[in-house]
């Protein structure tokens, strides 16, 4: 593998991508950094500031005052985002900010300030970062790109397992008609739409585990 490269994964939600980037990341000793984690918290900071998430100016105005770091908490691989000096990883499943995200990310100003961030992070190779137009447009360049799918089905059940494990209550028709919604605009939006890029490798996870992703991963980035 060259020095300092970088993994760029994306997908859907419920793909399975965040376990299999957090666990790739761990074995290559790699940082991992949750893109969608940094829309939740803009998400969550805009609506906790009493900020309409409707009002693009303001909220683009409030987003550019964001700075974000990683702190990384080994052996383990838990990274935990803070935001201007606050911790926001455990506010950022919440149910309202869940049914706003997908709103707050199809903003450009918010897009072209996180997509900057996110970038930094990155500047000196050596991440795994996942999200939704990490192949397509925040590292382009990266060395390898991964476009993980996985049946509709699958993918529902996998969110489901994250949010009991969260503490989350919900029923299971909630749940499908907020996945469907965010499917549909993180397809549709005009800015950055979920697509994978022309050289991404993809990978279907319906029938395999996390451990056989990660392995078919690894392989393809050592190149055997
Ligand atoms: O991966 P997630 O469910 O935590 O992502 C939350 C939202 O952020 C989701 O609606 C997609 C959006 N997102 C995005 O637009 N671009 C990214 N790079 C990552 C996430």
């Amino acid at each position: 593998m060259p020095p300092g490269f970088n993994i760029a994964i994306d997908g859907p939600a419920g793909s399975g991508k965040s376990t299999v980037a957090r666990k790739l990341a761990q074995k290559l000793g790699l940082l991992y950094v949750d893109t969608g984690a940094m829309y939740r918290a803009v998400t969550y900071l805009v609506l906790k500031s009493g900020i309409d998430p409707a009002d693009e100016s303001a909220v683009t105005a409030f987003t550019q005052g964001l700075r974000f770091s990683l702190v990384r908490f080994l052996p383990k691989g838990v990274v935990d985002l803070w935001c201007n000096g606050e911790e926001v990883t455990p506010y950022l499943r919440e149910p309202e900010v869940s049914r706003r995200v997908a709103e707050i990310a199809a903003l450009r100003g918010v897009r072209e300030h996180l997509v900057r961030c996110q970038r930094l992070f990155a500047r000196k190779g050596g991440v795994v970062m996942e999200g939704r137009d990490i192949g397509t447009v925040v590292l382009p360049d990266s060395e390898y790109k991964f476009f993980l799918t996985a049946a509709p089905d699958v993918r529902l059940a996998r969110r489901e397992k994250e949010l009991l494990a969260d503490g989350r209550h919900f029923t299971k028709e909630e749940l499908r008609r907020e996945m469907n919604y965010r499917d549909e605009m993180d397809l549709k939006r005009e800015i950055a739409p979920l697509k994978p890029a022309s050289d991404a490798v993809v990978i279907d996870c319906t029938s395999l585990t996390v451990e056989e992703v990660v392995a078919k991963m690894l392989r393809i980035c050592r190149g055997v």
